[in-house]
């Protein structure tokens, strides 16, 4: 396998602290942006003690001229990005009859806006050195909808529709484009569900328990590797078959 450098934006939260290592563990040199630095600190310190070594640089992925910065900060220290995952995302879940203009536009801004913002500093590179892996982490929620969540569906949706237009755009630059849509994974972000709402969702998983971040880092390593060359604007649903659209 060859080592390439992978840029894993939202790396401290759940899943994308299991994407960092998976990514690591396969050799490659492994950056993340942060918003909170001491978090970061801390979070960065405890991936160490593990033997995980990874670069973090400060900077917001919803902001164009932060989401600059990181990129060009991580070429810095390690090189031309090569692997891009767009993994930063947040929640504000609410009926949509009571749903603020602001809850709206930053679940868009840093879900779906982040997209553009991180892509498009990344992809002349890619272009020239004819080689790219971009993974868009959706959610099972953008392809059937959620009950509380018409931004963030709206968001996740709109992600995947990103992935097969870029995937049409660069195929002839050895750059593959791809979705991966996680179901109900056990992560800070699932766990702020309220429990009863949460227990009702669990008990609609055929495989009969919440995810593990894991198991989604597995499937973007998968799309990252070069024998995945003819792969490109799929949209990869793990989700214990929760949903099973086609
Ligand atoms: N289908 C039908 N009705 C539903 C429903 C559903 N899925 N969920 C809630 N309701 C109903 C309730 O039964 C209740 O009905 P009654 O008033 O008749 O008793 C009513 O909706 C409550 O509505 P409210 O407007 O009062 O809603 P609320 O303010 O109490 O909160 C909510 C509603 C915020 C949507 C809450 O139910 C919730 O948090 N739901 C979970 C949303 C969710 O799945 N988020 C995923 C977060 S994790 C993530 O996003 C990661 C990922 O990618 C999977």
């Amino acid at each position: 396998m060859t080592a390439r450098v992978a840029l894993v934006s939202g790396g401290t939260g759940g899943i994308g602290t299991a994407i960092v290592k998976r990514l690591t563990s396969l050799g490659h040199k492994v950056a993340t942006n942060y918003r909170d630095e001491a978090k970061a600190n801390a979070w960065a310190a405890h991936m160490k003690a593990q033997g995980v070594n990874v670069a973090i640089v400060p900077g917001d992925v919803g902001d164009v001229s932060a989401a600059e910065s990181i990129v060009k900060a991580v070429e810095h220290k390690l090189g031309p990005i090569d692997i891009l995952v767009n993994n930063a995302g947040i929640t504000r879940d609410t009926t949509f009859h009571k749903m603020s203009a602001l809850q709206w536009q930053e679940v868009i801004n840093t879900n779906l806006n982040s997209c553009f913002n991180m892509t498009r500093p990344v992809i002349d590179g890619m272009r020239n050195r004819k080689w790219g892996r971009i993974i868009q982490i959706s959610s099972i929620n953008g392809q059937k909808g959620q009950y509380g969540q018409a931004n963030y569906a709206a968001s996740k949706a709109g992600m995947h529709g990103f992935t097969i237009s870029l995937a049409q755009e660069n195929a002839k630059f050895g750059i593959t484009v791809n979705t991966v849509s996680p179901g109900y994974v056990a992560t800070e972000m699932v766990m702020a569900v309220p429990e009863d709402v949460r227990a009702k969702i669990a008990a609609q998983i055929p495989i009969g328990r919440l995810g593990d971040p894991d198991e989604v880092a597995y499937a973007v390593a998968f799309f990252t590797n070069d024998e995945a060359r003819w792969i490109t604007g799929a949209n990869l649903a793990i989700n214990g078959g929760q949903y099973m659209g086609w």
